[in-house]
């Protein structure tokens, strides 16, 4: 099944609380929580505190992707806040395998990130030991950037290199395929077909009629 995860970064943070509920009521299956550091990208967005206060009022599946520099440090902070998946940065972390190792030792899913020059072979010894794999279709750090067509070969390649490593594309055992950045209801038909299961948007849902959007966005992931 594909799945809808959109990034409250696009969202009205003064009605944070009513913009989530539109979505969930609209049927979207995630949500996207971006955390940057300052660091690992040049921009800083919101932490712990924000996702402890969205955990207390809804059930919905919360997809963190951490936009920081040696994640492991910040772990148990985030599970304890709600999370129910940390996706982390490839580039970012000294030790991937100890930081994947972490994040399940801490009872959630864990998702590991590449950047748009990384290669996917680069996941190779890990594609086993993941929930999900998000390929970056902008140079993460700000919401509103144009899609990168580079992505599609990615994800084919990514979904190449699943049959080989793990014997099947999808199913039982693996890992999900999550695509961000620039998507939107022009291209998410193409990103699906591409290989993509999981789809984060921000401001194709946030800007305008945000039921109107949500409910767009399931239509055409849902084909
Ligand atoms: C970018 C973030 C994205 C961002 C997507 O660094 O990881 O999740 O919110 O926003 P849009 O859909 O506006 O490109
Ligand atoms: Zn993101």
């Amino acid at each position: 099944m594909n799945w809808l995860s959109p990034s409250i970064l696009a969202a009205d943070f003064n009605r944070l609380g009513e913009q989530i509920k539109c979505v969930r009521d609209c049927g979207a299956q995630a949500l996207h929580f971006d955390v940057m550091d300052g660091l690992f990208v040049p921009s800083i967005s919101f932490g712990m505190p924000v996702l402890a206060s969205i955990r207390k009022e809804t059930d919905m599946f919360l997809d963190v992707h951490l936009m920081i520099r040696e994640p492991i440090r910040y772990i148990n902070e985030f599970v304890e806040s709600g999370a129910n998946l940390i996706t982390v940065h490839y580039e970012a972390c000294s030790d991937v395998l100890q930081t994947v190792t972490a994040i399940r030792a801490a009872g959630v899913k864990v998702g590991i990130s590449i950047r748009p020059e990384t290669p996917v072979s680069v996941l190779r010894p890990f594609l086993n030991k993941i929930d999900l794999v998000l390929v970056m279709s902008v140079n993460p750090g700000f919401g509103g950037q144009k899609f990168m067509e580079g992505t599609y070969d990615k994800l084919r390649e990514l979904r190449a290199l699943m049959k080989e490593t793990l014997g099947a594309e999808r199913g039982e055992g693996i890992p999900r395929v999550e695509v961000d950045g620039g998507i939107n209801l022009e291209n998410v038909a193409s990103v699906v077909e591409a290989g993509a299961d999981t789809i984060v948007t921000g401001s194709a849902v946030f800007r305008g009629d945000i039921a109107d959007n949500t409910k767009r966005f399931l239509e055409i992931i849902s084909r």
